[in-house]
């Protein structure tokens, strides 16, 4: 009898959290660049985009040399190439990937409408988590989105709040309160919005170049309700 996989494992269903939401982390992140606007001709940055997870969904969609991604692990990638995207579509689509770890986003050439990161503020300590906002503003074309995770306080059970230095901390997660939230996104220069879109155990928020790319009545609009995994509405 085989073990079943644990968050944490090394296989590129698992490494990247547990592996029974690996579908559903996806669709919710490509459900949330729907709401948000995302077209075929937008251009994307996957922060951490590991096996492709969301990738899968967005490198056949967007025009290609669209989808752009960094990731350290690289065996990441070519797993999620081979099971998830295939070689074929690798090659009509042209994704482009780098492999830094630490968090520069000028390779590519050209600002991005949209930058992904989910789950990866949840591992970074405090000084890494600036370096990770630090260079968004230059990345993002005057009305891009930042689309990214935190892990507050409420949700976060045994971790670290707000810890000092510069680690990666793997497959354990940190926690940042929402005052130290609002620093970061301060000290990035960004305006930012806390998002009620679904997520089963983190917090989405959104942050722009411009205060003006988002309104309280759009972010009022978005929930992410995803039928079985959040609790059924009250009312219609
Ligand atoms: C929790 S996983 C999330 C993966 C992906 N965003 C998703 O939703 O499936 C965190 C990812 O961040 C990657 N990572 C580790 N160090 C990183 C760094 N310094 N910069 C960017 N990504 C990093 C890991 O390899 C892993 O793929």
């Amino acid at each position: 009898m085989t073990t079943p996989l644990k968050a944490g494992d090394r296989h590129y269903r698992a490494y990247v959290g547990p592996p029974e939401r690996y579908d559903l982390m996806g669709l919710s992140q490509m459900g949330l660049l729907f709401t948000l606007g995302v077209r075929e001709s937008s251009r994307i940055l996957d922060i951490g985009c590991g096996s492709l997870r969301v990738g899968r969904l967005l490198i056949p969609f967007l025009d290609a040399g669209h989808y752009c991604a960094i990731e350290p692990n690289r065996w990441l990638v070519q797993e999620g190439i081979l099971h998830n995207l295939g070689f074929e579509m690798y090659m009509r689509r042209r994704p482009r990937f780098s492999h830094n770890s630490d968090f520069r986003y000028d390779g590519f050439g050209g600002r991005f409408d949209f930058i992904l990161a989910q789950s990866i503020l949840s591992h970074t300590e405090v000084g890494l988590a600036r370096r990770c906002l630090s260079g968004l503003r230059d990345a993002l074309t005057d009305q891009g989105l930042f689309l990214g995770t935190f892990l507050l306080p409420n949700r976060a059970e045994s971790c670290r709040v707000d810890p000092e230095g510069e680690a990666w901390c793997y497959p354990e997660c940190v926690s940042f309160s929402e005052p130290r939230v609002h620093a970061l996104f301060q000290a990035s220069g960004l305006a930012y919005w806390k998002l009620e879109w679904f997520h089963p155990r983190q917090t989405w928020y959104a942050a722009s170049r411009d205060s003006g790319a988002l309104d309280a009545a759009e972010v009022a609009l978005m929930n992410g309700y995803a039928r079985g995994f959040c609790p059924r509405p009250q009312h219609y």
